[in-house]
């Protein structure tokens, strides 16, 4: 038996209370743990403010989206004293274990609290699926679901007035959310930040279908940077407690390839949609195998651990192996892809 504290932290991401749920029931049914859970990320750890977790608090909350949680961007690292805190509190609430979900910035920190003798076991998550160390993280389905959906339906909107439609989706450093829902809906140009491509290519791209008599879809991530355009956004970088707001791209390009093609063109940013709502079905049974399996590892006392999938398993990687570094669309990946453009 052990008191396990639960704090959801980073942006929010469809299946955070799944996690959370099959968390507190494989604790209670297995193990005869008790949880504590910490309001809205860091900030609820730092402040000793907690939440009653128990099987009645979880009860339904497999489908639903948001956490019961709560999370915030605070950085327990940037604030003085911080960590002081967070180990006096988790001594003061008799917290055996905490179990950390969050992305890439979120498992920074626990990486570093766990070098600091703080029992943590981590889950990640992130909608982008950049994390380095997991195939998948669980939201990156659902995101792409939802602009699947949400592509379908400019397209339409775009062949009755002979448009082409941009698509904006989600994606600072990586174009996973990109690559697929371009894929699924046939994009004639998917434009993501690990590959440049210059206004010249993205207009041939577009006028390529327009020859053809079909309306062009361009999908852009929002951290992508057409060849010699400038940053537009300030903050950039590993770390998601900075302003990490982008946005603006398939604005910034909608005027310009109608400049130059002549081809009308409207632009779309998908944004917090894809953050928003119930997890799809693959998310939520990755996400009851991720929370499972994290309990478990509390129990073997793998600190510093974070519960992975790796093909159709769930695997144990250090946190230190899995921060730093992101996992990025491969060239070959996106190939694949460009053989439906223009
Ligand atoms: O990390 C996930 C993510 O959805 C990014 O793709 C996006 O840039 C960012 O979060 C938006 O964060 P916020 O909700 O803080 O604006």
């Amino acid at each position: 038996m052990a008191r396990i504290g639960l704090l959801t932290s980073g942006g929010d991401c469809p299946g955070l209370n799944a996690v959370i749920r099959a968390c507190v029931l494989r604790g209670i049914r297995i193990h005869g743990d008790q949880f504590v859970g910490f309001a809205d990320g860091w900030r609820g750890l730092i402040e000793g403010s907690t939440l009653e977790l128990d099987w009645k608090s979880v009860r339904g909350i497999g489908g639903l989206g948001g956490t019961i949680l709560g999370t915030s961007r605070t950085n327990p690292l940037g604030d003085r004293g911080g960590v002081e805190r967070i180990a006096s509190n988790l001594r003061v609430l008799g917290v055996d274990a905490l179990i950390v979900i969050g992305g890439e910035g979120t498992l920074a920190v626990a990486n570093i609290l766990s070098n600091s003798a703080i029992p943590i076991v981590g889950v990640p998550k992130t909608i982008d699926n950049d994390l380095f160390a997991t195939d998948f993280s669980f939201g990156f389905h659902t995101a792409v679901e939802i602009a699947t959906e949400a592509i379908d339906r400019l397209k339409t909107t775009g062949e009755s007035h002979h448009r082409c439609m941009i698509a904006e989706v989600m994606g600072r450093h990586a174009g996973w959310i990109a690559l697929y829902a371009g894929m699924a809906t046939s994009a004639h140009a998917i434009l993501i930040p690990e590959q440049k491509a210059s206004i010249e290519d993205i207009c041939e791209w577009v006028e390529g279908p327009v020859r053809r008599g079909r309306p062009p879809l361009v999908v852009v991530a929002e951290g992508f940077l057409a060849k010699g355009m400038s940053e537009p956004h300030s903050e950039r970088g590993l770390d998601a407690f900075d302003r990490p707001r982008l946005g603006g791209i398939g604005e910034h390009l909608a005027p310009i390839i109608e400049e130059r093609t002549g081809i009308e063109t409207r632009s779309t940013t998908l944004g917090h949609i894809q953050r928003g709502g119930a997890p799809c079905a693959t998310d939520r049974v990755l996400c009851t195998r991720l929370g499972l399996a994290a309990v478990d590892a509390v129990h073997d006392g793998a600190w510093g651990q974070m519960v992975a999938t790796r093909g159709d398993e769930i695997v144990r990687v250090s946190l230190a192996d899995s921060v730093g570094r992101l996992k990025t669309v491969p060239q070959s990946r996106y190939d694949e892809a460009t053989y439906l453009f223009g």
